[in-house]
């Protein structure tokens, strides 16, 4: 089931489009993630799924309800953290979440909150002041204050921004979990390693606008840029672009995109059936490779860094 769509949303603040022409679909079960560099959208593309500004244009469906027409409707199927969790430091993370669990008009308070905390991992220390909390444990705390009114889509901003390795696996494996118990999760990131660790699908947006969207499976089969080496590059175009490949133009080297391992095989045949040479084949190395080659930011060097920052880890 579709729990998230978003058609042709865009958003104008000021003068600027800062979101331009969004279409995502995220399912029951699915982890999406949501990634770009600092100023692309993110934020406010988040606030528009949560209801707290209204799209310029285009339509947000969740669960099948439109978010303008039928605000209570969608809206109670959302469950987030869109800024810092404002927590109350000097009371324990039960009292916070009985607080806020009496705010949502949670039915059956007691056992609800237990129940969270348990999906969280924190019931053991529920009851201890949120200022003893770690940041991630005051991460998951926030988690499950979104949790309460057992929502059908997460919706979180960069939610792992200041967590240690560790808080990080600890989120990431929360995430996953309440995936596979059926919580479609929309998640965005300035992290490429969060991503790759955490999502099924992603899209890539840069300056308001999505660039690429992509299985993260797929992308891990080895899709990406190939660069290849052979006798007669202009020969060796004209063979693959009759075979159906886009394949471009780079001096002595071909470059095409590769949706896996079997295509670079079948490039490859078909260059040699041709009777040329093949010297070299080179694939961009890994998920980031791919990610650089899909966003066009590998060609500009030092742009790229700016497109996805790999976490340090
Ligand atoms: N009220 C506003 N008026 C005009 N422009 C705005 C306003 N709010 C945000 N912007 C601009 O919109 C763009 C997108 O901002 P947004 O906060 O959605 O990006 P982001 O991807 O969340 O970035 P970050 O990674 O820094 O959180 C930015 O260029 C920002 O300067
Ligand atoms: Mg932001």
């Amino acid at each position: 089931m579709d729990v998230l769509e978003l058609r042709g949303v865009s958003k104008r603040l000021g003068r600027r489009m800062v979101v331009q022409d969004l279409d995502m679909t995220v399912r029951e079960g699915e982890v999406y993630g949501f990634l770009g560099p600092n100023g692309a959208g993110k934020t406010t593309t988040i606030r528009m799924i949560v209801g707290l500004i209204r799209p310029t244009s285009g339509i947000i469906r969740i669960c099948g309800h439109d978010i303008e027409r039928n605000p209570v409707g969608a809206l109670k199927h959302v469950g987030t953290i869109v800024e810092n969790p404002e927590m109350y430091s000097y009371l324990t993370g039960r009292q916070n979440l009985i607080h806020y669990a009496r705010l949502a008009g949670v039915r059956d308070i007691e056992r609800r909150v237990a129940a969270v905390a348990e999906r969280v991992g924190l019931a053991q220390r529920i009851d201890e002041k949120v200022k003893r909390y770690s940041l991630g444990m005051r991460q998951r705390l926030g988690v499950a204050q979104a949790l309460l009114a057992d929502p059908k889509l997460l919706v979180l901003d960069e939610p792992t921004n200041g967590l240690d390795p560790a808080g990080m696996r600890e989120f990431r494996e929360l995430i996953r979990r309440l995936a596979s118990e059926g919580m479609a999760v929309f998640i965005s990131s300035h992290l490429l390693a969060e991503v790759e660790q955490m999502c099924d699908r992603v899209a890539v947006i840069r300056d308001g606008r999505v660039i690429t969207e992509a299985d993260v499976a797929d992308l891990r089969a080895g899709a990406g840029q190939v660069q290849i080496r052979v006798s007669d590059p202009a020969t060796a175009r004209a063979t693959l672009l009759a075979a159906g490949w886009k394949a471009e133009d780079g001096g002595d080297r071909l470059r095409l995109m590769a949706k896996d391992d079997e295509a670079v095989a079948q490039a490859v045949r078909a260059l040699v059936e041709a009777g040329l040479d093949v010297y070299e084949v080179t694939r961009a190395g890994g998920l980031e490779q791919s990610f650089l080659a899909l966003t066009g930011a590998a060609q500009t060097g030092g742009e790229a860094d700016a497109v996805v920052e790999r976490a340090a880890q």
